[in-house]
């Protein structure tokens, strides 16, 4: 369980940039991820991590990433439906053949189907703990729901007080702080939808300083206008508590190396 954590959470800082590229298990080819072997796989080595599922795995990664990857492990309804009726997707001895350092697993607090989507991550946490696989909860919140700090107090905790090894969710400005500090598991910041570039780092420095062990972002570096530049100003932010500034003028200053 250790091993595969630290192939998660760089020992070095303790935290974590993950890219998260998994959209595609609920969404399709979603824009930025339509060539993940030309436009993802280039960058992959400046992550941690790489979030995704096992078609991508096993059709586009090349077998020589020897960098943490957390496998996508539940699913089942496209946009076209109810979101929340996700049911698990990944046989824990396929991620164990797979190698990877964790499974991923949406949980909708307040959702439609919140107790199936709880019982998909307590599920995975029994079976990962029978392997040391850990489980990441990532909480999802329904369109209507609102996104405040109370919220994902909640969630959070339920997701760790029932087993997840660490939460995957959204960074508020207003008492996020709260959020980690009553989450008795490692919190990962999600990135969301694509914002200015200056936006998207003061949020991930921010999500650190208030307790975040990390980031797990998409869309705000594969549909920035240079990822590589995004993904690389983004770990300066979370393993070197670059400031929002320094860390915009490295991404306009490998941007234009380009
Ligand atoms: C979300 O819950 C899924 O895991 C997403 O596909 C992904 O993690 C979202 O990343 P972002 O919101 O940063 O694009």
């Amino acid at each position: 369980m250790k091993n595969r954590l630290s192939r998660i959470f760089n020992p070095e800082t303790g935290r974590t940039v993950m890219l998260a590229i998994d959209h595609g298990y609920f969404q399709g080819p979603t824009i930025g991820l339509e060539r993940i072997d030309l436009n993802i796989v280039p960058i992959a080595p400046h992550a941690d991590t790489l979030m995704l599922t096992r078609g991508i795995l096993r059709s586009i990664v090349p077998p020589s990433y020897t960098k943490g990857i957390v496998l996508r492990a539940s699913g089942g309804p496209s946009i076209l439906k109810e979101l929340s009726n996700e049911q698990i997707a990944v046989d824990v001895e396929d991620a164990l053949r797979l190698n990877v350092a964790a499974l991923a697993v949406q949980v909708f607090i307040g959702g439609e189907y919140e107790t199936q989507s709880v019982h998909n991550m307590t599920r995975l946490v029994d079976m990962g703990m029978c392997y040391g696989m850990p489980i990441l909860a990532v909480t999802a919140v329904g369109t209507k729901m609102k996104r405040s700090a109370r919220y994902f107090r909640l969630a959070c905790r339920i997701c760790a007080e029932l087993g997840a090894h660490y939460v995957k969710t959204y960074y508020i400005p207003k008492g996020f702080e709260s959020v980690t500090a009553s989450c008795p598991v490692p919190i990962v910041m999600a990135g969301g939808k694509k914002m200015d570039e200056l936006d998207a780092l003061t949020m991930a420095y921010k999500a650190v300083q208030e307790g975040a062990a990390g980031v797990d972002m998409g869309r705000n570096i594969f549909q920035a206008d240079s990822p590589a530049a995004m993904i690389q100003a983004v770990s300066a932010v979370v393993h070197k508590n670059l400031v929002p500034d320094q860390a915009h003028e490295m991404y306009v200053d490998l941007k234009e190396q380009e």
